[in-house]
Parts: structure tokens; C-alpha cells; sequence
């Protein structure tokens, strides 16, 4: 899979050997405020191998030919299906037939430059090609930037839920994107 996107930004799977540049990015933009947390390497791999067991699990990242081939960002998620037994409630709250996202980060040197549209624009299209009816995703409810993507997306908010990421107690807002047929 492979889609290229302005900017020269070229997404495509993750693969073992893009961890190191993965687990810096993680780490680098989850301590940032609202997060403020602290990802070790073993977290980020932790996190990475459970997310790889899941049903249609998809992890992404973006590189930039024009800065040597670097790693910029990294998504990843997974149909939902399998998520609801880590987290039953999910179910009477959103439709069963989704993507749910995961975790997305972009380097803190390279945002705004649509790279996190360009692994949306391909998570989309696999959620698409998986048949669902709509992508879940949630962010910190203090998220500006991230909740001010979801409106430019066309996701509609759907509830807040109490969690614990990163060894952090946050807030959460889930959002719901709805697909139509196409
Ligand atoms: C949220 C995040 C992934 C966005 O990545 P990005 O590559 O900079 O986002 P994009 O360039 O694709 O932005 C797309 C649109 O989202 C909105 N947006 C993104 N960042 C924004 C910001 N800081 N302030 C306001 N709007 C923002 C804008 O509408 C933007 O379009 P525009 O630049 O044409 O106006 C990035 O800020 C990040 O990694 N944050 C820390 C980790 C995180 O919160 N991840 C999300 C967890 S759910």
C-alpha cells in the first residue's frame, strides 16, 4: 500500500525496522501537553504488539522522500470488533461495524504539513475496502488540534469516557465518522 500525498509525503505500512524513529515520535508527542506523558521503548513496543493482534490491525507511517526518506508520522488501529473486549462499554456506544484508531502521532518538527491527513486519507480507504460503516476515534478532551481535525473531517462527537493512557487518568472524547457507500 502505498499512497502519495503534497507535500511529498509517502505512506505505507510499518514495518520492525522504522521502531526506533516510531517510538521516538510516540514519545516526543505524548509528553507534550494535554498528554504529558512519559513512553518508554518498551511501552511503545508493547503497545505496538497488542495492536498487531487485533482483528484487520493496520499500522501506518509516513515518510518524507524530500527529508531523507525520515520517518514523520505513525498511526495505527484495527476494526473495532475485537477492541469491545477490552472495552465492553464501547459497544452500546458506537457502531460495531467500524475502524477505531487507535493511537496517531506526527514529529513535533513536521506538523502541519498534512501528514496526519495523508494517514487518515489511507486509513479511510482501507476502512472502506473492510466494508465498515464508519471510523471511531478518540483523543483528550483538551485536544484543540486534534478536535479541530475531526470537525474538518467530517467526524461528529459521540461521548467522553474516563481512561487511563500512559499511566496518566484523562479525559476522552470519542468521535464517529460515518462512511458512506461510494
Ligand atoms: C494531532 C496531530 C496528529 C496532527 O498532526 P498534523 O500532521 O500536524 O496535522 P495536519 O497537518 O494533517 O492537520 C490537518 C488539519 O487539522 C487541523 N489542525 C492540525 N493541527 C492543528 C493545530 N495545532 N491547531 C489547529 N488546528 C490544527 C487543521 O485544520 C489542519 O489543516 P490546515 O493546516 O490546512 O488548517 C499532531 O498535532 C500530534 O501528533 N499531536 C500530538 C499527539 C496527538 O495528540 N495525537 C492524536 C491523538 S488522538
Amino acid at each position: 500500500m502505498d499512497a502519495k500525498h503534497e507535500h511529498s509525503v509517502v505512506v505505507e505500512e510499518y514495518r520492525d525496522e522504522h521502531f526506533n524513529e516510531v517510538a521516538d515520535i510516540i514519545a516526543k508527542a505524548f509528553a507534550e501537553p494535554p498528554w504529558n506523558e512519559s513512553w518508554t521503548r518498551e511501552e511503545v513496543r508493547h503497545k505496538l504488539d497488542e495492536v498487531r493482534t487485533h482483528r484487520n490491525a493496520l499500522l501506518l507511517v509516513a515518510r518524507l522522500p524530500g527529508h531523507g526518506n525520515k520517518i514523520a508520522g505513525f498511526a495505527a488501529g484495527q476494526h473495532i470488533s475485537s477492541f469491545f473486549r477490552l472495552e465492553p462499554y464501547l459497544k452500546d456506544k458506537v457502531p460495531e461495524n467500524s475502524y477505531f484508531l487507535r493511537i496517531m502521532a506526527v514529529h513535533p518538527g513536521f506538523r502541519r504539513m498534512h501528514i496526519a491527513s495523508a494517514l487518515q486519507e489511507v486509513r479511510e480507504k482501507t476502512a472502506r475496502e473492510l466494508g465498515c460503516e464508519a471510523i471511531v476515534a478518540f483523543t483528550h478532551h483538551d485536544n484543540a488540534a486534534r478536535v479541530r481535525m475531526f470537525e474538518r473531517e467530517g467526524y461528529r462527537f459521540s461521548h467522553h469516557h474516563f481512561g487511563v493512557y500512559g499511566g496518566v487518568e484523562s479525559k476522552h472524547s470519542y468521535f464517529v465518522k460515518r462512511l458512506e457507500r461510494q
